[in-house]
């Protein structure tokens, strides 16, 4: 298999790339980002260990989606000596829901279900107000209850799932936050957000309400829980300050594991809300999704005849990195599709043909499934009473004591 890089290569190779969770842009070099984040590489020791106590690896492991962590390992070893640990993963509502947002939380599934994990699941209704001009905090709150059925439709497990949208969870994001934000000076803030003057001041704070469910299983569990946070790379930056603050305020450091990021159906990017054309939201019909494939960026030939000679490139296929991110299950499979496309054996169009089939297939089942969650939303929405009485026990006997 070629090892999808996801480097979208008609972007100009030399272009600087930039990866931050409010921006993604360029080429993306993954080895590179792990340089400059510091975290360390899914090498095959931890794959093992992963397997060894699973029985199997999930997609993303195998293909090198999940590719980084920071002491992943420690997560394992902790949960061989007993700590069970915490899920904690989230979603910025800024809008409609893409398959790009989906990717971390199929693979969070796997994680609650076969470590049969609590997941805190935060929705930054705050967060979205706060850094988009054009949305209402009523728009954020609103999207907070829809995007929340698409995160439930996953198949997440409803009494082990507590989704907190920030507004409705303030009390206790804000006593615990003003704890955690005195350790942030505003230098580390500008260094590692890129803040400018122009921003407005709850974006500065917003870092520490991204910070607090990373300690929160802690204080309902009244002792240290650790916690870890399957997400893409682009959210690394608050983990970076959350490690350093923790030990300070008396709780462990939370722990990551990484994912690429899902690209665009354009030559270029990441998928993005904010270029709909290219990218598939969870609302789409049938006849959306299909125009968007069929529009795809490809690796193939001008002409057909070429194709066939000289076959063409699924390395910086859009339509590739979709079976290849989501909807090939079988590797072998996989690599059959990756043969006939380099050989010349298989056209672009029947290729997207397939691909369209696959994701209407899987939009018409999101869909219906998202419906039968309203049912289930209140069970899984906290607010703050669910901490009040939780934290207040464990305040009582003396944690956590930072
Ligand atoms: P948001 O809403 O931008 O993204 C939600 C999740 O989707 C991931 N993501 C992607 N993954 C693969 N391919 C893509 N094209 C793609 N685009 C986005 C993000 O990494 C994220 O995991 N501030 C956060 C919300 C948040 C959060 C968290 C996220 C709060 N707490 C804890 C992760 C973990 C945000 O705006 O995410």
């Amino acid at each position: 298999m070629s090892g999808l890089n996801n480097d979208n290569e008609g972007n100009g190779d030399n272009e600087e790339f930039v990866v931050t969770p409010w921006e993604v842009r360029g080429k993306i070099d993954y080895d590179m980002l792990v340089e400059r984040f510091g975290t360390q590489r899914v090498d095959d020791s931890l794959l093992g260990m992963i397997e060894s106590r699973v029985g199997e690896l999930h997609l993303q492991l195998r293909r090198g989606i999940v590719y980084s962590h920071r002491d992943f390992d420690l997560i394992l070893k902790r949960f061989d000596e007993g700590e069970k640990f915490a899920l904690y993963t989230g979603r910025g509502p800024s809008g409609g829901v893409h398959l790009g947002h989906m990717l971390p939380w199929f693979f969070t599934k796997w994680l609650q279900d076969n470590f049969d994990a609590d997941l805190y699941f935060q929705m930054t209704d705050d967060e979205k107000f706060l850094f988009n001009p054009d949305l209402t905090l009523e728009d954020t709150q609103k999207f907070s209850l829809d995007n929340a059925l698409d995160v439930m439709a996953v198949g997440l497990n409803p009494k082990k799932t507590f989704i907190m949208i920030d507004t409705r969870c303030s009390r206790t994001l804000y006593n615990l936050g003003i704890k955690f934000s005195k350790h942030v000076t505003f230098s580390t803030a500008k260094a590692v957000f890129g803040f400018k003057n122009s921003d407005n001041i709850g974006m500065i704070f917003f870092p520490t309400i991204q910070a607090m469910p990373c300690f929160l299983p802690s204080l309902v569990e009244g002792k240290n829980v650790p916690v870890l946070i399957p997400a893409s790379i682009d959210q690394d930056p608050y983990w970076r300050v959350t490690r350093d603050v923790a030990p300070k305020i008396g709780f462990y450091k939370p722990s990551q594991l990484h994912g690429k990021l899902l690209p665009g159906l354009s030559a270029s990017g990441k998928m993005s809300a904010s270029q709909p054309e290219t990218a598939i939201f969870t609302k789409d019909s049938p006849e959306e999704a299909r125009k968007k494939i069929w529009r795809a960026f490809t690796g193939g030939r001008v002409t057909i005849e070429e194709q066939r000679k000289y076959g063409a490139n699924p390395d910086i296929c859009a339509v590739f990195a979709y079976y290849y991110f989501l909807f090939e299950e079988d590797d072998e499979a996989l690599k059959e599709r990756e043969r006939r496309c380099k050989t010349g054996d298989l056209l672009c169009g029947d290729c997207k043909n397939d691909l369209i089939e696959r994701i209407v297939k899987f939009l018409r089942e999101h869909q219906k499934k998202r419906e039968k969650m309203k049912d289930i939303l209140d069970q899984v929405l906290i607010d703050d009473s669910f901490f009040d009485s939780r934290i207040k026990s464990a305040a009582e006997r003396g944690f956590p004591d930072g």
